[in-house]
């Protein structure tokens, strides 16, 4: 009869199972209501591990931190890729980027470390950087006279700035044969990137049950916006973008050498892209410049490590000037937006990280006891356990912009957790062989953009008693949560 219901018995040496009172979902609508609450309760009630049925699957819930490494560091029973692999064909529609499948040879991780880590990162930075100045100072963001005061909310503002920048930088400029500098021609090309946002919105809305398992054309909105970009990512019309990043360039050249992909999968796989290159460093932006405009404390000392790396490095700021430039060093050594950055996206991130059970196995953890793990089962860690941990983070719903410093002002690594130095306490971007490739240059493009906020703009909350927005939970699991709601900012053109 268990069988029959699809239900788990637990068996000797397996961890606790609770199957849920819904036959095929399991805990599902519990778990996605609200993670964090819903695992601490039966982390409270089993311990630290424990097995639920989650729309089909059973799902080995690991909170004991000081266990991480076991799933971490990619054991030989453990699959990563499986789970990718199938999500990202869930939601962007492509064929199967998974070579045993037989459409392509491309080894995707191995593109993504070459083009966005190492020696690819600085070139990336420098043209961030181009790209986040013309945006920022165009005279249809910038207000003109330093006494004009712009309102926009702070979420508005991020995403438009950020996604164009991000987006110019990935992607290119439009080649434009007879150079053609006019105003026109490149409020047109705003308009390009800015339809591209409404459609980015539209789809990445439906992102999460597209995961979940829901087919695209259900959501009518959603779907022809998913095309809509597709159609903007053909080889043809990609072919006539200038300044492209290595990662595009180098995607397209693997896409026609080692794929069977027809054009619009292809195109599809761009649009893969872009959605994991923006749809965690929007949020994220949001949240570093709410919180630190928020705290008067983090806004200064902001402010004054930013002066001072201008300063030391003879750059006058003019916003009709020539662009400033900040090194990959210069930009490594500012500990202040670093802490700050750290402690938005501590208070904001939500990744699930999944490995799937290739066979069965034993899961040795720290305290020396071992589970039985059957072949397909997941193995899941969820570290906003650890980020709202309040024996690791002192009253964690607080927002510190100095947690990450230590006493010397410099990166703080030390957090203990039961008197234990731990290993892993901040995870925003996964762990181990699935860690976010994009990392290094997510961090460097949020610190461009503080920097010359910083230095041009003086900012402040419409309502400075403003409520920090509840994080929107349907997303939990995927990455930063966006806020339910904006809030306002005003800003205006610093004098210098
Ligand atoms: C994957 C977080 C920005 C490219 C991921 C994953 C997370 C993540 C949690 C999945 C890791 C896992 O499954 O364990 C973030 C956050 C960002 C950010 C928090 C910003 C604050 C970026 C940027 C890029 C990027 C800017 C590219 C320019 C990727 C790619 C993957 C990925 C390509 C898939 C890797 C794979 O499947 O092998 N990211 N990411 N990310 N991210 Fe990011």
């Amino acid at each position: 009869l268990w069988l029959a219901l699809g239900i788990r018995r637990r068996q000797p040496g397996e961890p606790p199972v609770e199957n849920g009172l819904i036959p095929y979902l399991g805990c599902a609508l519990q778990f996605g209501a609200n993670p964090l609450e819903f695992l601490r309760s039966r982390q409270k009630k089993y311990g630290h591990i424990f097995t639920c049925k989650i729309a089909g699957q059973y799902v080995h819930f690991l909170c004991d931190p000081f266990s991480y490494h076991a799933v971490i560091r990619q054991g030989r029973h453990l699959d990563w890729k499986k789970f990718h692999f199938a999500a990202s064909v869930k939601a962007f529609g492509h064929d199967s980027m998974d070579p045993s499948h037989g459409h392509t040879t491309e080894n995707l991780h191995q593109t993504f470390l070459k083009t966005l880590q190492g020696d690819a990162l600085p070139s990336l930075i420098e043209n961030m950087m181009e790209n986040l100045q013309n945006v920022l100072l165009q005279p249809c963001s910038c207000p003109p006279k330093s006494s004009q005061w712009e309102v926009d909310g702070i979420f508005a503002f991020c995403y438009k700035v950020m996604f164009e920048s991000g987006y110019l930088t990935l992607f290119g400029k439009e080649l434009n044969p007879q150079e053609d500098q006019s105003l026109a021609r490149q409020e047109a090309q705003k308009a390009l990137v800015l339809n591209a946002l409404e459609n980015f919105k539209e789809f990445d809305k439906i992102f999460p049950a597209l995961v979940a398992g829901l087919p695209i054309h259900v959501f009518k909105s959603g779907h022809s916006a998913r095309e809509n970009l597709a159609k903007t990512m053909t080889a043809e019309k990609l072919s006539k973008r200038k300044d492209m990043s290595d990662l595009i360039s180098l995607r397209m050249l693997l896409n026609d050498t080692l794929s069977t992909f027809d054009d619009l999968s292809k195109a599809r796989t761009h649009v893969a892209l872009l959605w994991a290159s923006q749809a965690n460093t929007l949020p994220a932006t949001f949240w570093t410049l709410f919180y630190m405009i928020r705290s008067p404390e983090a806004h200064k000392a902001a402010t004054e490590e930013v002066r001072k790396l201008l300063e030391s490095s003879g750059q006058k700021p003019d916003p009709h000037g020539p662009h400033l430039t900040i090194t990959r060093e210069q930009l490594d050594n500012l500990p202040v937006l670093d802490s700050i950055i750290k402690e938005a996206m501590r208070l904001s991130s939500a990744s699930l990280n999944v490995r799937v059970a290739k066979e069965d196995f034993l899961l040795h953890l720290d305290n020396k006891e071992s589970y039985h793990i059957r072949k397909d089962d997941v193995i899941a860690l969820y570290p906003q356990m650890l980020h709202f941990d309040p024996e690791i983070y002192e009253d964690p719903l607080t927002y510190k912009y100095d947690r990450y410093l230590d006493e010397n002002g410099q990166e703080k690594t030390s957090f203990y957790r039961d008197g234990r130095k731990l290993r892993y306490y901040y995870m925003p971007f996964g762990s181990g062989v699935t860690k976010c490739p994009g990392r290094f240059f997510a961090v460097h493009e949020i610190k461009q953009f503080l920097c010359l906020l910083l230095t041009y703009l003086e900012m402040e909350l419409l309502d400075s008693s403003v409520k920090v927005p509840p994080l929107d939970q349907s997303r939990a699991g995927l990455g930063i949560l966006q806020p339910t709601y904006d809030v306002d900012f005003r800003y205006r053109l610093r004098a210098q």
